[in-house]
């Protein structure tokens, strides 16, 4: 008997290393996002090592940072919206804000953001030395969208999800990479303190373990893509490449004509495991194409104000360093329904409770804003509903 249930413990020991409880998802297990700083897309589609990755992928020839600088690129790509940042200066968004982590854990799939040169877990300081000698900050914490949600940052086992790289490559090897990851290299290698081909061979370099046969156990979708574009006077294009095993061979070398912002980043992972939305700009931002085929989500289009927006401009919002320009945080819109097939997080219903109903700029249109011709449009819940 008690063999047997030595026998027993073993295995369900063996079954939790193996990280049995991995998430199916309707394209892929796992995704990775890897974030490299400001080059317009123009230069980096005729880069060499991009065209190599090229081969190996889907190039998204219409994808679009929301503003300038970085850091409300990186803040929306988690939370929906950027909520009016127009700097790189230190932030904190309130607890109420929920983000991708509160969507993802409510399904029990497992995420992580890794930092190069970051000191230590769930490190909040605004910047760190690092490794590579250049006696500069290597680690800034405006390239770590995580750390200035406070959801994020008051809760200690989600702030210990906050690691370095080394970390990363501890759980690659040990195949246990979480499902959900968010990458930031270092000044140097994300190109902000260097060059553009410097930023794309370490990239070409970086990906090669990670695009091997058999180097992830599951389908595992990668997408390297800029923060935001190098020429403020242009509009915000940038280079975004879907790699990994997840991609299906017949579409590798092909490219997506798609319109896309960071924003897709939460309705495709919405879409792949059916999970709630944030009641925000998440809703009616389109689906990484392949993705929406195998989902069957037939919501993409082009917002109808593309062609007028600028995306250089923050528009107002609690984060915006110009007095003039403030405004609460948006209130979700709980009647929506995002790509996942699923109504806003139960919870992020709880924490607006008491405002409900207040008019809100989230209609799930897609309809993309800017601080200059297409503000954010405020209107009652219900009534911008389809
Ligand atoms: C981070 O920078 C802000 C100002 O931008 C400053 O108020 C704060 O003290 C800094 N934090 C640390 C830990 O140095
Ligand atoms: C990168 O440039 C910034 C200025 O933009 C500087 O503060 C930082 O120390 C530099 N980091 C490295 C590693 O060179
Ligand atoms: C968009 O805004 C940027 C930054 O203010 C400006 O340089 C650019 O000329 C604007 N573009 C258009 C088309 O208005």
């Amino acid at each position: 008997m008690q063999r047997l249930f030595a026998i027993f413990l073993g295995w369900a020991l063996l079954g939790s290393a193996l990280g049995a409880a991995l998430v199916p998802g309707k394209a892929f297990e796992r995704f990775i996002t890897i974030w490299l700083e400001n080059q317009d897309y123009a230069k980096v589609a005729v880069d060499a090592s991009i065209a190599d990755l090229k081969r190996r992928g889907i190039l998204l020839t219409r994808y679009y940072a929301h503003t300038h600088p970085s850091q409300p690129n990186y803040v929306a790509a988690v939370g929906g919206d950027y909520f009016g940042l127009n700097h790189d200066d230190f932030v904190r968004i309130p607890d109420n804000v929920a983000t991708v982590a509160d969507l993802l854990e409510a399904k029990s799939i497992t995420w992580a953001g890794y930092f190069e040169d970051v000191p230590g877990p769930g490190y909040m300081g605004n910047h760190s030395d690092g490794s590579t000698g250049n006696g500069g900050w290597d680690y800034v914490r405006k390239h770590n969208p995580f750390v200035s949600y406070d959801s994020i940052t008051m809760n200690g086992e989600r702030l210990l999800n906050l690691l370095s790289f080394a970390d990363f490559e501890r759980a690659f090897a040990a195949r246990a990479v979480p499902q959900f990851v968010f990458m930031t290299p270092n000044m140097m290698n994300d190109g902000h303190n260097t060059t553009l081909d410097f930023a794309t061979a370490w990239s070409h370099k970086f990906l090669q373990p990670l695009l091997e046969d058999g180097a992830f156990d599951e389908r595992t979708l990668i997408a390297l893509t800029y923060d935001e574009s190098e020429t403020y006077s242009e509009p915000n294009h940038i280079v975004t490449l879907l790699l990994g095993s997840a991609i299906p061979p017949s579409l590798k070398g092909t490219q997506d004509d798609t319109f896309y912002t960071h924003y897709s980043i939460l309705s495709t992972v919405e879409a792949n495991w059916g999970l709630h939305n944030l009641g925000r700009y998440d809703v009616g931002a389109n689906v990484f194409q392949f993705v929406a085929d195998l989902a069957g989500y037939t919501e993409n289009k082009d917002p109808e104000n593309a062609a007028t927006v600028n995306n250089s401009v923050s528009y107002p919002g609690m984060l915006n360093n110009d007095p003039a320009k403030l405004l609460p945080i948006p209130v979700p819109n709980t009647k929506l329904r995002g790509a996942g097939g699923l109504p806003v997080l139960p919870s992020i219903e709880i924490a607006w409770s008491g405002s409900l109903g207040s008019p809100t700029p989230y209609d799930g249109s897609g309809r993309v804003c800017d601080g200059d011709k297409n503000l954010p449009i405020y209107n009652s819940p219900g009534a911008s509903l389809p």
